[in-house]
């Protein structure tokens, strides 16, 4: 398997973890990376929070320790952008990634995300003003288009690399489409036709056969995924076996993902603290045993869970139930 180069950045694989609000945290990272992925992402932190000195934003840029790391932000101003920047660069990100592909209604209608996908020019300018403040790569994150009547990932790409960008990642759903639908992977193929800098290709990856399929069909560099990941970070091994082997690796055991969770929630425990861990984790535990018999109960109690030791005595039932009676 080829090495995966970002500008001066050089990862041992191709497999990126996504970017992923309310999930790609610390805790999340960290388990992605030690399942072998080449490069997590953190979530999408606002630029204006961050200069503006919000604590809660402040903590999303915790990455102390993770290697490589890219840290993605997201507004639509080069001054904010920039300054932004910068202090993720002082933090240690080695990677800074401009957000120009969220659908989401509060974002776009202060023109950040995919509105930015509407408005070339300006997307141009930030990506050339962050280029120009930090030393290190500048990527972007784009989807599809915006609709049909504004530019698509192929031209915006290419502006973005005539900005200075270093990477281009393309998620192939225009913004209407959010998540519906399958996502087109012919446009990251486009893409990778059209610009030197190398291309994630991102979209509808849910298992290493797809990941091959996705990299073999567009000629994409890098493969990111996302939603497969949801109490399932085994899929960024799997991904990377199953690029270098061709070979499918047996899914986790039930015992293997509530170890996983309880791990998950340990991290969770040590980075946010009892009260935020318990909340997050209801979310994560109901992935984690999604499938699994006494899930559907599980649940339901998870959202009666108020303590730490609620939590791993209910994640634990779940292993006892895969043996005992339904
Ligand atoms: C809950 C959730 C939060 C997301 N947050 C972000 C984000 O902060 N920044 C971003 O660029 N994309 C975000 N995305 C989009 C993903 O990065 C990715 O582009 C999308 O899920 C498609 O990839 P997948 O099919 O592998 O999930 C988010 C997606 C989900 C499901």
């Amino acid at each position: 398997m080829k090495l995966f180069e970002i500008g001066s950045l050089t990862m041992d694989n191709p497999v990126v973890s996504a970017p992923m609000a309310g999930i790609s945290d610390k805790a999340f990272r960290v388990l992605a990376r030690e399942m072998g992925c080449g490069l997590v992402w953190t979530e999408m932190i606002s630029d204006q929070a961050l200069v503006f000195g919000n604590r809660k934003t402040e903590q999303l840029l915790n990455i102390e320790g993770e290697y490589p790391v890219c840290v993605q932000l997201f507004g639509s101003k080069p001054e904010t952008l920039t300054r932004a920047a910068r202090m993720a660069v002082e933090r240690g990100a080695d990677l800074i990634d401009i957000n120009m592909g969220c659908p989401t209604p509060k974002i776009v209608k202060n023109c950040g995300g995919a509105a930015l996908m509407k408005d070339p020019e300006s997307a141009a300018r930030i990506v050339a003003a962050v280029v120009g403040a930090v030393g290190v790569p500048v990527t972007v994150k784009i989807r599809k288009g915006w609709d049909e009547d504004y530019p698509d990932a192929v031209e915006f790409a290419r502006l973005a690399e005539a900005s200075g960008a270093s990477a281009v990642t393309v998620h192939g759903r225009f913004r209407g489409e959010f998540f519906s639908g399958q996502a087109d992977w012919s446009i990251i193929r486009k893409v990778k036709e059209t610009v030197n800098i190398p291309v994630i290709g991102n979209g509808d990856v849910w298992t290493g056969a797809d990941a091959r399929r996705m990299l073999d069909e567009t000629g994409c560099d890098g493969v990111m995924i996302g939603r497969a990941a949801r109490g399932n970070p085994w899929i960024y091994r799997d991904a990377v076996h199953f690029l270098r082997t061709g070979e499918q690796l047996p899914p986790p055991t039930p015992e293997e993902r509530v170890e996983m969770a309880l791990r998950h929630f340990d991290l969770l425990l040590e980075f946010k603290g009892e009260h935020t861990a318990v909340l997050e984790m209801r979310k994560h535990a109901a992935w984690y045993t999604r499938g699994m018999r006494g899930g559907a109960r599980l649940r339901e109690r998870l959202h009666a869970a108020d303590s730490p030791g609620a939590m791993r005595e209910i994640i634990r039932s779940v292993v006892l139930k895969q043996s005992g009676p339904d």
